[in-house]
C-alpha cells in the first residue's frame, strides 16, 4: 500500500520508536496524528514537522481519547495506517520476591492494561476508522501495526507482567488479521530487541556498553530509524499479514538481563 496520501495515527508518537515512525511516515507523504500523553514533546514535534502533522493528547486505554485521535486523522484524509508504539510504563518484578512476597496483582493488571489492553483498544478502534475509508483498487483499506517485544517470547527474570502483555500482543496478531481480512485491513506486529530510546532512562553510552556486546550481529543496539524502516516495509508490502517480525540482531534474552 502507498503511504503517500494516507492518514495515520501513531500512539506513543512522541517517544523513541514512535518519533522515528512519525518522521518516516511524514517523509513518505502521510498525514500523521501523534497520539501520546506527552503534550510538550508531541506538540513540539508536530509543529516542527508542519501542517500534515497534529498532536492529540491521547491515552491508549481510553476509548474517547483514541477516537479523538482517529477523528483528527480522518480530518486529514482516508485513515489507512495505525501504529501502536506507546510504552514507558514500568511495573516490573518477580513472580515471587526473595522475601516471599508475591508479585503485586495491581501492578500486573496495570501492565496488562497499558501494553495489551491499550494496544487492543487502538487496534479495534483503528479498524473501525480504517473500515470507513474507501478500499484501494487492490481491495486493501489499510494496515495496523502493533509493537510487542522479544520479551513476549523470552522475558527475563522480573519481567513476568511485561512478558505476559507482550505475549498477548503476539498472540492476537494472526487472529486480528483473520478478523479484519473481510474489510481489507492487514495486521502486523514488530517484536523489537533492544533499541536506543529514552525508555531505558540511561545515557546512550552506558546503554550501548551494556547491550551492544550481547547482540550477535550487528553488535549494537537498534536505532529507532530501523524500527521505522520496518514499519514502512510492512505498509508497502501487501503480502505481509498476520505475522510478528522480530527486529533484534539475532539476540535471544537469557534468564537475566545484563543490567
Ligand atoms: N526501546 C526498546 O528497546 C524496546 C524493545 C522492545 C519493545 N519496545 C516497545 O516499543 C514501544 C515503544 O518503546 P520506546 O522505547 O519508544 O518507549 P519511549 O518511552 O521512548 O516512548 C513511549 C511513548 O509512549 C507514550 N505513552 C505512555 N503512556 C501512554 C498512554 N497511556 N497513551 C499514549 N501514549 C503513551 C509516552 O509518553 C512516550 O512518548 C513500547 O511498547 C515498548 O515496550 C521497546
Amino acid at each position: 500500500m502507498d503511504i503517500k496520501g494516507s492518514a495515520a495515527i501513531v500512539t506513543g508518537g512522541a517517544g523513541g520508536l514512535g518519533e522515528a515512525t512519525v518522521r518516516r511516515l511524514v517523509a513518505e507523504g502521510a498525514s500523521v496524528v501523534i497520539a501520546d500523553l506527552a503534550k510538550e514533546k508531541g506538540e513540539a514535534l508536530a509543529s516542527e514537522l508542519g501542517s500534515s502533522v497534529a498532536f492529540v493528547e491521547t491515552d491508549v486505554t481510553s476509548e474517547d481519547s483514541v477516537n479523538s485521535a482517529l477523528d483528527k486523522a480522518a480530518s486529514f484524509g482516508p485513515v489507512r495506517i495505525a501504529v501502536a508504539v506507546h510504552g514507558g510504563f514500568g511495573g516490573g518484578g518477580r513472580t515471587l520476591k526473595s522475601d516471599g512476597i508475591p508479585h503485586s496483582l495491581d501492578d500486573f493488571q496495570k501492565t496488562i492494561d497499558h501494553y495489551l489492553v491499550g494496544t487492543f483498544n487502538v487496534l479495534r478502534l483503528s479498524s473501525a476508522a480504517i473500515s470507513k475509508s474507501e478500499p484501494l483498487e487492490s481491495g486493501e483499506r489499510g494496515v495496523i501495526i502493533n509493537t510487542a517485544s522479544i520479551a513476549g517470547y523470552e522475558g527475563t527474570i522480573g519481567q513476568v507482567a511485561y512478558a505476559a502483555a507482550k505475549g498477548g500482543v503476539i498472540g492476537m496478531t494472526l487472529t486480528a488479521a483473520r478478523d479484519l481480512a473481510v474489510v481489507g485491513v492487514r495486521v502486523l506486529t514488530i517484536a523489537p530487541g533492544t533499541f536506543m530510546t529514552p525508555a531505558y532512562g540511561m545515557p546512550a553510552e552506558m546503554l550501548e556498553e551494556m547491550w551492544g556486546p550481547v547482540v550477535p550481529f550487528p553488535k549494537r543496539m537498534g536505532q529507532p530509524a530501523e524500527y521505522a524502516q520496518l514499519v514502512q516495509s510492512m505498509i508497502e508490502n501487501q503480502y505481509l499479514n498476520g505475522e510478528v517480525i522480530r527486529l533484534d540482531g539475532a539476540i535471544r534474552f537469557g534468564p537475566k538481563s545484563p543490567r
